[in-house]
């Protein structure tokens, strides 16, 4: 639908700022039709709720404990499931003991801290921080961690096939200026040569069937048997610092812009982002940050580095479709000289609807309201609006 309608009094641009919250209203996961709102009160600030799923939520992952932690036969910890999509924190130490292929789903394996040896059914992979790996059902690997200390993996699964988000760009051409999909790095089979590779011993297969753990028993090694392919890059790893973040002269894109991978019929998409540049023009036509904004997809929110709140890296936050997010809009700065800023935010945004798992749920940061700037934006209290600041017990005085 074309975007020509306008109502009311419109005070500023919509990239700019001024006195009013301007909030996006929007459909289809940012996609399909949209309004902008100007308006007196922040949507996002409700005094009180009847039910926390209405809320935005955010935990640390610091307090809760994958089995795969203390087990090499555990499992990871799912933190969040919906309709053919679900979240877990692996926080494996020790190397699998079998070969694991899941059945069920896809999956985006991001690497949050650890480095890690993993085995595939193409060939073998090297991980570290802010490396994600596409492993696609029915495909067999084994994960074996480096170090045994300070794991973090988040896997997300998806019923959803995975796809390059290429084509997202197909309008605007040149898509290697946004993201170099020949960045990625495809396993080179592990067999080689060699015709003693695979061994001839028993190895366990663990497989994920039909919501629950399986196993199956082979003569030979899966992840060291094959010894070429030919095909499409069925699984590949690439690196979140490879993603350019896009920006404009006056300000906020939508979290697709900033999209690597996606999933069949939009079920998904995969963001990486990190600080854009700062826009050129000031108030009241220019704005850096985004507005208050709502969309019809469950966001999911990862910080995997804040270098103004390295307190708040591994937090995790569930957005969920039913209120604004308020947004944290501010005036465009003079350009930093002060060298790259190591921010990187992992968003992952669905047509599922997300529901926090029990576990999951006990983590979670007492005050949403507050946590919202002091966690997930990782600002202190006094950069919030006055309301929050007021809700905190705070005094509001800017120190
Ligand atoms: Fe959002």
């Amino acid at each position: 639908m074309a975007s020509n309608t306008r109502k009311g009094r419109i005070p500023y641009k919509t990239t700019g700022m001024g006195e009013y919250v301007d909030e996006i209203y929007s459909l289809g996961g940012f996609f399909g039709d949209w309004a902008h709102l100007y308006r007196r009160h922040n949507l996002a600030h409700p005094l009180r709720w009847s039910d926390d799923r209405l809320m935005y939520s955010g935990l640390d992952p610091a307090g809760l404990a994958a089995t795969d932690a203390t087990d090499p036969r555990g499992t990871p910890l799912r933190l969040l499931e919906g309709d053919g999509v679900a979240v877990l924190l692996s926080q494996r130490a020790a190397a699998m003991p079998f070969a694991e292929k899941n059945v069920d789903a896809h999956q985006i394996r991001f690497y949050h801290r650890g480095r890690f040896r993993l085995e595939t059914e193409l060939g073998p992979l090297e991980t570290k921080p802010g490396d994600f790996v596409v492993i696609p059902r029915g495909l067999i690997y084994r994960e074996t961690p480096l170090a045994p200390e300070g794991n973090v993996v988040y896997v997300f699964e998806t019923e959803a096939p995975i796809q390059l988000a290429e084509t997202l760009w197909d309008s605007v051409g040149y898509a290697s200026l946004l993201v170099d999909y020949s960045e990625m790095e495809i396993p080179e089979p592990a067999a080689g040569e060699d015709p003693a590779a695979a061994g001839d011993a028993e190895h366990e297969l663990r497989i994920r069937y039909d919501g629950g753990w399986h196993s199956m028993t082979y003569g030979f090694d899966p992840c060291r048997d094959v010894i070429g392919w030919v095909g499409d890059a069925v699984i590949f790893k690439m690196n979140v610092w490879n993603v350019p973040t896009t920006g404009t002269s006056h300000g906020h894109l939508t979290p697709p812009s900033g999209a690597v991978l996606w999933g069949e019929d939009r079920a998904f998409f995969f963001n990486a982002l990190s600080v854009p540049p700062a826009p050129r023009v000031p108030p009241p036509d220019g704005s850096f940050g985004a507005p208050s904004h709502l969309n019809d997809y469950d966001e999911l929110w990862l910080n995997h580095a804040s270098q103004t709140a390295p307190q708040t890296e591994g937090h995790l936050w569930l957005l969920p479709r039913t209120l604004p997010h308020p947004g944290l809009k501010r005036a465009a700065g003079p350009p930093s000289d002060a060298g790259p800023i190591r921010t990187m935010k992992i968003n992952f945004d669905t047509k599922a609807a997300l529901s926090w798992t029990e576990e999951a749920r006990a983590a979670l940061f007492a005050d949403p309201l507050t946590a919202k700037y002091t966690s997930f934006f990782g600002v202190p209290l006094e950069a919030a609006p006055e309301n929050v600041r007021r809700r905190a017990g705070h005094d509001g005085a800017r120190s």
